[in-house]
């Protein structure tokens, strides 16, 4: 099956990115969220970041008209009726994430492909919450979207291959490189990056160094491109907190303890970028 219309549900930091690169390559996506205001704010980010793309020369008016015109919003799960493909990329919370699957699973046409971009829930289980989970996936972004190549295709228990090959060639549609990856708590990438970002916070608790000595240490002493710290503010400090928990609780293992400081960081609302202030204070 080849996909033409994609379903996305979160219009958060992840939903509108994905449709930014379905917009400039051609494909349309209509984009659902509880919050109007997210939904604004996903019009006007992808709007802001193909306007830098007019400011580089890599991109025309035209070609930006086009591209905006390709992405529609919505309020009603009921618009998801004629996709091919619909992706959840909503709060990563587990019953959260079921309630939304069971409902899309009842308005999504049969033969449709659900797939969810959540960053550590097992795929076999949020499979299990639909009827269809030979036709479930994970298809985990990476944030930027826009910019960022690398897509993890995760096959759950049941998901079948003709599945797992539509969503690849999406994925490879949309200029990224997928790479295919077992169910496990964390897949491949956020298994490996998020207890170093966690440890990080660590060294930042213990009075080790400030902020911006960790992220610099890491940047002049193992080449990374950006610091932990000022990578956790791009996540966001809930989402790495959610993936930790999720690590802990599925190994059982206390090297995935979330750090008390990312708890209190949390609680207090310094999400990071997204509410202005995490482990840096970034202007609105
Ligand atoms: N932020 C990252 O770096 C990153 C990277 C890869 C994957 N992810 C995953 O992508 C998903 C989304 O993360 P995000 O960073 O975009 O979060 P976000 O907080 O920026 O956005 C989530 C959006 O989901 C919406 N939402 C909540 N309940 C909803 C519902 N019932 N129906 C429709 N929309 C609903 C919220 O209003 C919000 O706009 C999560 O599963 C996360 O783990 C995040």
């Amino acid at each position: 099956m080849s996909i033409q219309t994609i379903g996305i549900i979160g219009a958060g930091t992840m939903g509108s990115g994905i449709a930014q690169a379905c917009a400039v390559v051609g494909v349309n996506s209509v984009i659902q969220d509880v919050s109007d205001e997210a939904l604004e704010r996903a019009t006007r980010t992808v709007s802001g970041s193909l306007d830098r793309l007019i400011k580089k020369g890599t991109m025309t008016e035209a070609e930006k008209a086009a591209a905006i015109a390709r992405i529609r919003t919505t309020a009603k799960p009921e618009d998801f009726r004629d996709c091919d493909l619909i992706i959840e990329a909503a709060t990563e919370n587990q019953d959260l994430k079921v309630r939304i699957l069971q409902n899309v699973d009842s308005i999504a046409r049969p033969e449709a492909i659900i797939a969810t971009n959540t960053s550590s829930i097992s795929i076999t289980r949020l499979a299990a919450a639909t009827r269809r989970p030979e036709r479930f996936v994970g298809m985990h972004f990476f944030n930027p979207v826009p910019v960022m190549a690398l897509v993890e295709i995760i096959s759950g228990l049941r998901t079948s291959q003709a599945t797992v090959d539509t969503v690849t060639e999406l994925a490879k549609r949309l200029g990224k490189t997928p790479i295919g990856v077992k169910n496990s708590a964390g897949f491949v990438v956020n298994r490996i990056l998020c207890p170093m970002i966690n440890e990080a916070i660590f060294t930042l608790q213990d009075g080790l160094a400030s902020a911006e000595e960790i992220d610099a240490g890491m940047k002049l002493g193992c080449n990374h491109p950006i610091g932990p710290l000022a990578l956790c503010d791009l996540i966001g400090l809930d989402v790495e907190l959610a993936v930790m928990e999720v690590l802990y609780n599925a190994f059982s293992d206390s090297k995935y303890r979330p750090a008390p400081l990312l708890k209190e960081m949390v609680d207090a609302g310094l999400l990071g970028r997204k509410t202005g202030r995490g482990f840096y204070v970034y202007e609105k």
